[in-house]
């Protein structure tokens, strides 16, 4: 049985008095579903929240990191870093890091790499943008997102990565992709690893959906063969749907 994920990416999103209510709501809430529950608030708030909801299970990510250990990258963080606050995962490669700070395939491949270095889980993003699915290239853009970043990994290291497809047109857009093509895209995504890595690695690597992903459309994303679960940005900032979410398995 491959492992369900529901995770949430706060983005930039909520005050330190708003992410310790949030947390205290979370921690107090009686869930036992068969999801595991992943936040990645901003790297800002970090710091103790692994040991906080260590108690109910409830993984701590953060957003993005630097690839080397240390050294002069002003502003950034490492995943070692990570690692020595008992940060468990670290989102790679969303599409806003690609778009907005011009990330690589290359460099998220580093990170990739770096975060597993330092024994730190790669939630690693790939999805298209809109004109590359209406030209029909979208199963393409994500084996060459793939094959770059991950395709070198060994089999062992390969095995740690949780993969969150987000085609780029539904994020933050209020249009989802519908159960049918969320589901053929898991499905390339898991045959595309199978090719690299073989059947039974691909059977084990959680695939999540994310991109507009609400209370209202969940069960039904998350009743597909090859989905996994859902990497949530705006229905996450609230308990109360993060938990709806969660508890559509
Ligand atoms: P929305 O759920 O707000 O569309 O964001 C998805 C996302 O980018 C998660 O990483």
């Amino acid at each position: 049985m491959r492992k369900k994920i529901v995770a949430g990416n706060w983005k930039m999103n909520k005050t330190r008095v708003e992410v310790d209510a949030f947390f205290d709501q979370l921690l107090n809430s009686n869930y036992d579903g068969e999801a595991e529950l992943i936040i990645c608030p901003p790297s800002i708030y970090l710091n103790g929240l692994p040991q906080k909801s260590a108690s109910k299970n409830i993984g701590v990510g953060a957003q993005n990191c630097h690839y080397e250990s240390f050294g002069a990258y002003t502003g950034e963080v490492s995943s070692d870093m990570l690692k020595e606050l008992d940060v468990k995962y670290c989102i790679l490669g969303h599409s806003e890091r690609r778009t907005y700070f011009n990330e690589s395939d290359e460099e998220i491949g580093k990170k990739v790499s770096s975060v597993l270095n330092s024994g730190v889980i790669p939630i690693f993003c790939c999805g298209e943008k809109l004109d590359e699915r209406q030209s029909d290239i979208h199963f393409q853009v994500v084996e060459e997102q793939l094959s770059e970043a991950l395709f070198s990994l060994d089999p062992d290291e390969m095995l740690k990565v949780i993969i969150a497809y987000e085609p780029i047109w539904a994020i933050g857009t209020g249009v989802t992709a519908s159960p049918n093509q969320a589901q053929e895209m898991h499905a390339h995504i898991r045959k595309l690893i199978s090719n690299q890595f073989g059947n039974d690695l691909a059977d084990k690597i959680s695939i999540l959906y994310g991109g507009s992903c609400k209370p209202d459309n969940a069960s039904e994303l998350f009743s597909c063969k090859d989905i996994d679960g859902g990497l949530i940005g705006g229905a996450s900032l609230e308990t109360d749907s993060f938990l709806a979410i969660a508890n559509s398995f």
